[in-house]
């Protein structure tokens, strides 16, 4: 499917001389926001949430998911069906289908992020195959919380040690799944990093780096770097100044714990980490479920992410491997290391014992 567009990506690259430049080997914008991403398709079965995360026909058909008028990409909870005691409510949740391994970087541009009581967004990526290959979580948030945050979840032997980050808000530096799947939580400390401020303040453009030397994560709003604002073909991560959250190498060996990731936006309701009995009272009254979910529609009028674009550059070494992974096929015709990962999961996501 893009085996042509990445080798031809491979072969006309600029020299890079920089371990920190990346070139663009991938957009999801505009009227084709959707074409490379697969819908769930199930009820969330993975983080207990009372969501139901509808297929591509029924996104399309219900408006739930949908490219708007300003050319941006809508993904959003029901907002008008009255949801029956025992059921859930629909919403979406996508996988980009490629994969993307050390040695990228993926850059979302968001104008709003989805808030309110019982909603749990989160932009993030997984490997197929979880925990080994490792989780990022780029932005999660729950509630009428203020500040977003971020995490890693890898297997054991993964810690967040001698960042260089803008936020002292860690909550938790084990990213193993085996410490209660706590992930190593950075909050973003920034009073417009999640909610109604988010969006008044012009939204945010995350950039994620997951590279050999570490992971990082940095969110731009109103001092976005000259070289995204334009659609630059090529990216230097050098020049972007102290990311909110770093998790350099030392701590974890990312060529050890990080496989090629998929790319994830999902909004699900309630559940694990939204719904926790110690959690969702802290910023919100009331019964999650009953006077959420099935409760007036409208609760739901702010849950929706809209995205400029989300654009990903790579280093020619990963865009070679990229190819292989995406298409499961090298350049010779060679059956790749993963033309068959299809299995998507997720553990329960268990934030809630830290950090609060
Ligand atoms: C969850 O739903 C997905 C999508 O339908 C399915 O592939 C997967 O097997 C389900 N997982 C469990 C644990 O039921
Ligand atoms: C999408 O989901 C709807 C509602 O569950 C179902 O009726 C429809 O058959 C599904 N379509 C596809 C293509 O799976
Ligand atoms: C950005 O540049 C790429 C590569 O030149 C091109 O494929 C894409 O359409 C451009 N996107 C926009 C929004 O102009
Ligand atoms: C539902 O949410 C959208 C924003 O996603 C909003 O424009 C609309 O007014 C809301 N309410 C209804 C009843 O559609
Ligand atoms: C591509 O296939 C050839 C032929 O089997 C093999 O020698 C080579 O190592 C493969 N390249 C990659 C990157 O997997
Ligand atoms: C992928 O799995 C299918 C079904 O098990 C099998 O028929 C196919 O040969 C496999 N493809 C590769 C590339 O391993």
């Amino acid at each position: 499917m893009v085996s042509s567009r990445y080798i031809l990506l491979t072969l006309g690259l600029p020299a890079l001389v920089r371990g920190t430049q990346y070139a663009l080997i991938k957009e999801y914008a505009g009227t084709n926001f959707f074409d490379d991403w697969d819908f769930f398709g199930n009820i969330d079965n993975l983080t207990h949430g009372d969501a139901t995360f509808v297929n591509a026909s029924q996104a399309a058909s219900d408006r739930l998911a949908f490219v708007n008028s300003a050319g941006n990409a809508i993904m959003k909870v029901d907002n008008t069906t009255v949801v029956p005691l025992n059921s859930k409510r629909d919403t979406v949740r996508i996988t980009s289908k490629d994969l993307f391994g050390v040695g990228s970087v993926w850059i979302a541009d968001m104008l709003h992020v989805p808030f309110g009581c019982s909603v749990w967004p989160a932009f993030w990526s997984s490997a197929p195959a979880w925990p080994t290959g490792g989780e990022i979580d780029t932005f999660e948030g729950v509630n009428m919380v203020l500040n977003a945050q971020m995490a890693l979840h890898t297997d054991p032997g993964c810690t967040l040690v001698d960042p260089t980050q803008t936020s002292s808000r860690v909550t938790s530096t084990d990213c193993s799944v085996a410490n209660q799947n706590l992930g190593c939580v950075v909050k973003n400390p920034d009073p417009n990093s999640y909610g109604a401020a988010f969006a008044a303040a012009g939204g945010g453009m995350f950039v994620t780096e997951l590279a050999s030397t570490g992971i990082s994560c940095v969110v731009f709003r109103a001092n976005i770097p000259s070289s995204l604002q334009k659609n630059s073909t090529i990216v230097d991560t050098s020049t972007f100044g102290v990311p909110v959250a770093n998790y350099p190498a030392g701590g974890c060996n990312i060529d050890k714990f990080f496989q090629p990731q998929n790319l994830i936006f999902d909004i699900t309701l309630c559940g694990d980490f939204a719904g926790n009995s110690e959690i969702f009272p802290q910023t919100c009254s009331g019964s999650c479920y009953n006077d959420f979910v099935i409760g007036p529609p409208r609760n739901y009028d702010n849950a929706y992410f809209e995205v400029r674009s989300v654009r990903v550059f790579g280093t020619s070494s990963a865009i070679e491997v990229e190819a292989v992974l995406n298409t499961g096929r090298n350049s010779t015709g060679t059956v790749g290391p993963s033309g068959n990962q299809t299995v998507r999961r997720r553990g329960t996501r268990m934030h809630w014992s830290v950090g609060h």
